[in-house]
């Protein structure tokens, strides 16, 4: 696990930086590659969370161009979406160029801005990101698409501290079947699977919010949880300290690389999901380390479906 820092952008020649990624490395921009205004930054950065028409959460639905996390005042909310649309649209330049073989068959996910304090924060233990953790999301399923984020450091003065771990390889070989791997693989291929099948289109078809989830999504979302609630892993297994400066940008799998944030405020980011058939190997797709290991197909099988988180 290691950060490989590009220096300078656009590189001389062009270098193929996939397998860094997938193996779980950081790359890391000490200078952001691409426009992001100062008086943008400051606008993020002024919001005022009091009186909750700011939420603490504010994130950039980037396919239908609409924000969620502001609420009432609609010249604000335009402003910040204005901010969002460019940053994406700026991000979505750039990794194209970087990452050409991810870029033509990705699939844009949402954009957020993180504007507390991340040091001290009071969350329950499943939202808490201090603690080690690999990513999964409840409400949006990848079907074993990889997750990729790319984040921006805006503070003015603060810098990002990340803990990561060693990537899902060496942490799925230790922990996965005791997370329950097996128990999720088995049931998916159950008698009883077909009819949970079933069950699902007739909810959805009733307009429930419950979410059709492969065996791979429902291990991902629970292997989130079990990390963060594994005091071994917590305190024991490997960690790895890493420091992003203000004005920095950096990019990472964050289903491969275990990962926590420990101090820092203000930074943008900018999530795709990308295919595995775009990958350098295949093999390295935390469901292609997760099939090997239990030996069954987690795509395969009936979905099973759980509420919308
Ligand atoms: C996370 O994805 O767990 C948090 C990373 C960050 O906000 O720096
Ligand atoms: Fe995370």
């Amino acid at each position: 696990m290691s950060l490989v820092t590009i220096d300078s952008w656009p590189t001389r020649q062009h270098i193929d930086f996939r397998p860094q990624l997938e193996a779980g490395n950081i790359l890391f921009l000490p200078t952001t590659p691409f426009a992001a205004p100062e008086e943008s930054k400051e606008f993020l950065r002024n919001l005022s969370f009091a009186g909750g028409a700011v939420h603490k959460n504010i994130a950039y639905r980037t396919a239908q161009d609409r924000i969620t996390g502001i609420e009432g005042d609609a010249a604000l909310a335009e402003r910040v979406r204005d901010i969002f649309r460019r940053y994406s649209r700026e991000v979505v330049r750039f990794v194209t160029a970087l990452l050409p073989d991810y870029a033509s068959s990705w699939k844009l996910d949402y954009a957020s801005f993180r504007p507390v304090e991340e040091e001290g924060r009071d969350l329950p233990l499943n939202k808490r990101n201090d603690l080690i953790h690999t990513d999964a999301f409840p409400s949006r399923p990848t079907n074993g698409g990889l997750i990729l984020r790319v984040f921006t450091n805006i503070s003015a003065t603060k810098t990002r501290v990340w803990v990561t771990s060693d990537p899902f390889r060496s942490i799925a070989e230790r922990y996965a079947r005791e997370a329950g791997l097996h128990r999720i693989a088995v049931a998916a291929h159950s008698p009883w699977a077909p009819l949970r099948s079933r069950s699902a289109r007739m909810l959805r078809s009733l307009g429930l919010p419950v979410v059709p989830r492969s065996p791979y999504d429902r291990f991902m979302l629970r292997f989130h949880d079990y990390l963060k609630r594994n005091d071994d892993f917590q305190n024991n297994y490997a960690q790895h300290r890493y420091e992003f400066p203000p004005g920095s940008t950096w990019l990472v799998f964050t289903d491969v690389t275990p990962h926590s944030v420990q101090a820092g405020q203000h930074a943008l980011e900018q999530t795709f999901i990308v295919a595995r058939e775009s990958l350098s190997d295949r093999e390295n797709a935390p469901i292609s380390i997760l099939e090997r290991i239990c030996g069954r197909p987690l795509l395969a099988g009936a979905p099973a479906i759980a509420p919308m988180a």
